[in-house]
């Protein structure tokens, strides 16, 4: 059974709170629930959220070399982080990069990555969707 793991980056724990006109009104934990539903049965799948950038460094390390896939939502540390997007480079586990927000039609800050690079590739704009997009890349 294939290893994924998402992980999520900082105020990521507030979906669902947190400019519900842009990143929906779901909490992750609920949709998270619709993924452990939809694909329990063929994917061990897990999550990890964190606020803190050496954190995220850190769990990109600690399962790198043995998920066969990671889902990263690095959020603003996306567009800020050299340190994550060096981990998502060291790791020879492949990342998919995801964003909730089209970031290309938000502020010009936002369409900078430091990861997309390092990535297999980018998926973003499609809401909570873009995670499951991004799962079925690794199936
Ligand atoms: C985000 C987009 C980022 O620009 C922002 O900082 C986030 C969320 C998204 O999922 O749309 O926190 O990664």
């Amino acid at each position: 059974m294939k290893q994924i793991v998402i992980i999520n980056g900082p105020n990521l724990n507030l979906l669902g709170k947190r400019e519900p006109g842009v990143y929906g009104s779901d909490s992750f934990e609920s949709y998270y629930e619709h993924l452990r539903e939809k694909y329990g049965s063929e994917v061990a799948l897990r999550y990890y959220q964190s606020n803190h950038e050496g954190d995220l460094v850190d769990k990109l390390h600690e399962i790198g070399f043995t998920a066969d896939g990671i889902v990263m939502n690095a959020a603003a540390y996306t567009h800020t982080s050299v340190a994550i997007a060096d981990a998502v480079r060291a790791i020879s586990t492949p990342v998919v990069e995801v964003h909730i927000s089209n970031v290309y039609a938000r502020e010009s800050f936002r369409h900078k990555s430091y990861l997309a690079a390092h990535t297999k590739g980018i998926i973003t704009g499609f809401g909570m969707q873009s995670y499951e997009l991004a799962i079925q890349s690794f199936l």
